[in-house]
């Protein structure tokens, strides 16, 4: 199997989508190779593509407080995206991306071989799901894919504008606190 350095290398100079005529980075993903909790978000935005690296804006700054509730820091987990490039003025993912996209992220998912899976959004829930039922549905509740254990929560984009989600977001990392000291 490959290694993370190597899926990496491989990935910084893709050309399989149009995306990356307007990227400043590829946004490979970061963290611990060995994290029991792969978290997953959408795509990178502008600071992302700026600096290379996954949640580092107004999102990543909030992600950072409500790994806390779960007892997490950043150095613990694997934090990726389901694209790995920006997409012009973060419009949704289109669909032929996400599916020229995903192999990198199945293969991310391979080496780590995390526990859990922390979807966050409904884009990253739909994707590893296979779902179409929502992120209002099923943020909070323990899925199964194979042998991950997945728990979809908010993105934290959304508490950025809508206050009111901050607390719900914020149970559910108590959640998944306790998923992970009983399993
Ligand atoms: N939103 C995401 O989904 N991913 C990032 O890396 C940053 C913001």
């Amino acid at each position: 199997m490959m290694t993370l350095d190597e899926l990496k290398n491989d990935i910084a100079t893709c050309h399989k989508c149009p995306l990356w005529e307007g990227r400043t980075n590829v946004v490979f993903g970061v963290g611990n190779p060995d994290a029991r909790v792969l978290i997953i978000g959408e795509a990178p935005g502008k600071n992302e593509d700026l600096q290379g690296e996954p949640f580092v804006g107004a999102a990543g700054q909030y992600l950072n407080e409500l790994l806390a509730f779960a007892g997490l820091e950043r150095k613990d987990v694997f934090i990726a995206n389901v694209l790995k490039c920006r997409p012009p003025n973060n419009r949704d993912p289109l669909p032929e991306e996400i599916e020229t996209c995903s192999p990198y992220l199945r293969e991310q998912t391979r080496i780590i071989n995390p526990e859990f899976i922390v979807t966050l959004g409904n884009f990253s829930t739909k994707f590893i799901l296979k779902t179409e039922v929502g992120i209002t549905r099923l943020h909070g509740t323990l899925q199964q894919t194979g042998r991950f254990k997945v728990f979809p929560i908010f993105h934290p984009a959304a508490a950025i504008y809508d206050r009111s989600k901050r607390e719900v977001m914020e149970q559910d990392f108590r959640t998944l606190r306790r998923l992970l000291e009983s399993q």
